[in-house]
C-alpha cells in the first residue's frame, strides 16, 4: 500500500490531540510531525535551533493548511537545558497525548563529548533521553492524562550485551558505529525496563500508570542522519551516501510511520517493537513484533549501572 493511502485510510483523525516530537526539524521527526499535523493534531517541535524549527514549520504549513505547530527549545546534549525544557513544558500545562523521543545523532567525531563527559553519540542518544525521562517524571509533565511515550531505536542496536557497560559509557577506542549501536541498545533496555512494572529496581525511574511506553525503529532511510557538519562525514561522502540511501531504501515519510503507528495503534506497547514489516526490518509499513526476552534480563542490571554512573556526576 502506498504511504499516502496508508495515512489517509489507516490513521485516525487526531483532531484535539497534542503531541511533542523531539528533533522535529529534520528527517523522521519532521515527517512524523507533518503526518500528525495533517491528521489535525497540535504538534510541539522540540528542537535545539529555533531557526531550523521555524523553517520546518513553514515547510509543513505549505503542505498542510491550518497546521497547528509550535516550537519549543530542546537540546538533548545538555542536561541543564533538558531540565529547563521539562520545566517549560510543565508550565504550559497542556494535555500531552504522545511524546516521541526521536532526536539523535549518528557519526560525530568519536572523541567529541557532552558536558557530562560521555561520547557525544552515547551522551545524546541515550544519556540525554534518560535525563529527559527523569525530568518529565519529576516535573509531572504528563499529569494524569493518558499519554504515550515513544522510543526510537535502530536495527543497528548491539546484538550481544557486554558483561560490563563501561565500554558503552567510556571506552574511547570504540568506533563510531559501535558508539551508535550501544546508544540504541541502551534505548532498547531502557524502554524494556519502563514497559515492565515488575522490573522495579529504580522506582524513581518509573512512569506513572497513565503513561504507556512504545518502542519503535524505522528501518533504514535517507535523512540528514549522515551529515557533514559537527565534523561527521566528508561532504562528498555525504552526497554519495544520501543518494545511495534514496535509491535503495524507503522514504523517510514511510519510515516515520512506525512512530505515528505507535501513537495511534489500539495495541498495547508492552514488549513489542513497532518496526517495518519487510525483510530484515529494513523497510515496509509498520508492524508490531515481540521484543527479544533477553532485554528483560539485561534491563535491571543496566538500570543499576546507569543510576550509579549518573550519581557520580551528581545527576
Ligand atoms: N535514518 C535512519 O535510517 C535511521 C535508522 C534508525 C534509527 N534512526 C533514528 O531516527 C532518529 C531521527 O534521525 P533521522 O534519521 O531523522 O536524522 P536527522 O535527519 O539527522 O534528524 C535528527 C534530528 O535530531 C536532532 N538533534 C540532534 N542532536 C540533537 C540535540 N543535541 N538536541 C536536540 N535535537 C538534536 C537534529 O537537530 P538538528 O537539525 O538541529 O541537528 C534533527 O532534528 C534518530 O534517533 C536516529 O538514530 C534513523
Amino acid at each position: 500500500m502506498r504511504t499516502k493511502k496508508y495515512i489517509e485510510t489507516r490513521l485516525p483523525s487526531l483532531e484535539g490531540k497534542t503531541y511533542v516530537v523531539t528533533g522535529a526539524n529534520s528527517g523522521l521527526g519532521f515527517q512524523a510531525s507533518k503526518i500528525l499535523a495533517s491528521k489535525g493534531a497540535r504538534v510541539f517541535l522540540a528542537c535545539r535551533s529555533e531557526k531550523r524549527a521555524n523553517e520546518a514549520i513553514e515547510k509543513i504549513k505549505k503542505e498542510v493548511k491550518n497546521a497547528k505547530l509550535e516550537f519549543i527549545e530542546y537540546d538533548q546534549s545538555d542536561y541543564e537545558k533538558i531540565t529547563s525544557f521539562c520545566q517549560n513544558l510543565a508550565k504550559l500545562n497542556i494535555k500531552i497525548d504522545g511524546f516521541v523521543a526521536n532526536a539523535g545523532v549518528y557519526f560525530p567525531p568519536k572523541e567529541k563529548k557532552t558536558k557530562l563527559g560521555y561520547p557525544l553519540t552515547f551522551g545524546v542518544n541515550f544519556v540525554g533521553v534518560y535525563i529527559l525521562i527523569r525530568n518529565l517524571i519529576n516535573e509531572d509533565v504528563f499529569n494524569s492524562h493518558p499519554t504515550r511515550f515513544v522510543f526510537v531505536g535502530s536495527v543497528a542496536k548491539a546484538l550481544a550485551y557486554p558483561k560490563t557497560f563501561d565500554k558503552w559509557f567510556y571506552d574511547d577506542r570504540v568506533n563510531r558505529n559501535f558508539q551508535y549501536s550501544y546508544s540504541k541498545a541502551g534505548i532498547t533496555l531502557l524502554s524494556t525496563y519502563l514497559m515492565n512494572e515488575d522490573l522495579n529496581n529504580v522506582p524513581e525511574m518509573k512512569f506513572p500508570s497513565n503513561v504507556e511506553v512504545y518502542y519503535t525503529h524505522p528501518g533504514i532511510t535517507n535523512t540528514n542522519i549522515v551529515r557533514s557538519n559537527e565534523g561527521g562525514f566528508g561532504k562528498n561522502f555525504v552526497k554519495v551516501a544520501q543518494n545511495f540511501l534514496k535509491i535503495f531504501f524507503q522514504s523517510p515519510e514511510r519510515a516515520s510511520l512506525t512512530m505515528v503507528k505507535a501513537l495511534t495503534t489500539e495495541k498495547s506497547g508492552k514488549n513489542i517493537s513497532i518496526r517495518p514489516r519487510g525483510p530484515f526490518e529494513i523497510s515496509g509499513l509498520p508492524q508490531p513484533r515481540k521484543m527479544n526476552k533477553i532485554n528483560k534480563i539485561a534491563a535491571p542490571r543496566f538500570m543499576d549501572y546507569v543510576e550509579n554512573e549518573l550519581s557520580k556526576k551528581s545527576i
